[in-house]
């Protein structure tokens, strides 16, 4: 049996969801309206505190609808570097909605009010105009980090002040809240539109939904139709989301348990260092001269697998599908990995098993 560690988009549908999906109402939602997916726009837009939610085939296309709303062509947006946004989304700002993405580099590991407030150019009637900053929390290439509400809403003022709008790309916010014990609302308060995912850590095959006041929704009613985002018996989806909003949230603190256990497991390695995971997902930096795609392989052999988020960099993610027990099984599989990668590195002979256990 396999350990996939890889993603928490990797999750299948379980049995209680798949008969969910199974005995779903469904309509055409071009038509007459699909009566279970109003029933998930309307529970999640009261979740976020919004007048309406939208639902989505995927996040990325949420993303993109709010970009286009949001922002005008001819302008800048601001993202943070690793922001899945600019990383992962097929230069999709640029190509769909004309705008010139600048990306911050934080003071820390993210973008934070201070380095957003910097990153802005002066206003100059001959310099571009800024429309929107895209937030995301938690933040999947900062390790799953968490902007706390006061860090988001600052980061709110800061655009505001600069007559920006404010999205949130909330794919993880379930994992935020249940790490905080904020609501969904609390964070979302801050930005003008909000997507959330069900197919990360709530389990659903697919889906998102995009969130705002009325008017944005409206417009961005209608970008989702350009796009082809609309679905006609979309209710085979959005049942599974139902399914998971009711089961599979409050659930995610066993995945963060389970990180923070990988990661305790893991720290062990002389030939890493492990960033303290504050959710579901662990990252880990190989020291120099490892190579990531090598140390995955090794582990890979061991039925664990992970991904190789650079040459450098490891990242695991805990989910729905890997119980307490695998999570320690693959930790002291990628451990031993991360052992034989450092002694084949050189005439270090014996160097882990004297070390390991050394540090409190
Ligand atoms: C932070 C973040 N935003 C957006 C997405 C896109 O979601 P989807 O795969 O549904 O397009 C992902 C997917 O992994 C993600 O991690």
């Amino acid at each position: 049996m396999l350990i996939d560690l890889r993603s928490d988009t990797v999750t299948k549908p379980t049995a209680g969801m798949r008969r969910a999906i199974a005995s779903a109402e469904v309509g055409d939602d071009v038509l007459d309206g699909d009566p279970t997916t109003r029933r998930l726009e309307e529970q999640v837009a009261h979740l976020l505190g919004k007048d309406r939610a939208l639902f989505f085939p995927s996040g990325t296309m949420a993303n993109q609808v709010a970009v286009a709303t949001l922002s005008e062509p001819g302008t800048e947006i601001y993202t943070d570097q690793g922001a899945h946004i600019v990383e992962r989304e097929m230069a999709g700002a640029a190509a769909l909605s004309g705008v010139q993405v600048r990306t911050v580099a934080g003071d820390g590991p993210m973008m934070d009010a201070a380095s957003l407030s910097r990153a802005f150019r002066p206003f100059d009637p001959y310099l571009p105009r800024a429309t929107l900053v895209c937030l995301e929390n938690t933040h999947n290439s900062a390790g799953g980090l968490v902007t706390p509400v006061a860090g988001l809403r600052a980061m709110h003022d800061v655009a505001r002040e600069r007559n920006c709008r404010v999205h949130l790309d909330g794919a993880r916010l379930w994992n935020a809240a249940v790490a905080t014990g904020n609501t969904l609302a609390e964070f979302a308060e801050w930005c003008d539109t909000v997507m959330v995912s069900f197919s990360k850590g709530l389990g659903a095959p697919a889906g998102a939904v995009l969130a705002g006041d009325e008017d944005v929704m409206r417009r961005a009613n209608e970008t989702r139709k350009r796009l082809g985002g609309v679905m006609r018996q979309s209710g085979i989806l959005a049942a599974a989301a139902l399914y998971g909003l009711e089961h599979h949230v409050l659930r995610l603190a066993e995945d963060h348990a389970r990180a923070a256990d990988f990661a305790y497991v893991v720290d062990r390695a002389i030939a890493a260092t492990v960033m303290p995971p504050e959710t579901n997902i662990v990252m880990v930096d190989l020291a120099p001269g490892l190579d990531a795609a090598n140390v995955a392989r090794k582990v890979a052999r061991e039925g664990v697998l992970v991904s190789v988020w650079n040459p450098s960099r490891l990242r695991m993610v805990l989910h729905l599908d890997v119980s307490e027990d695998e999570a320690r099984t693959a930790a002291l599989a990628l451990l031993d990995a991360l052992d034989e990668a450092w002694r084949e590195l050189g005439d270090t002979s014996d160097w882990p098993v004297v070390l390991r256990g050394s540090e409190p």
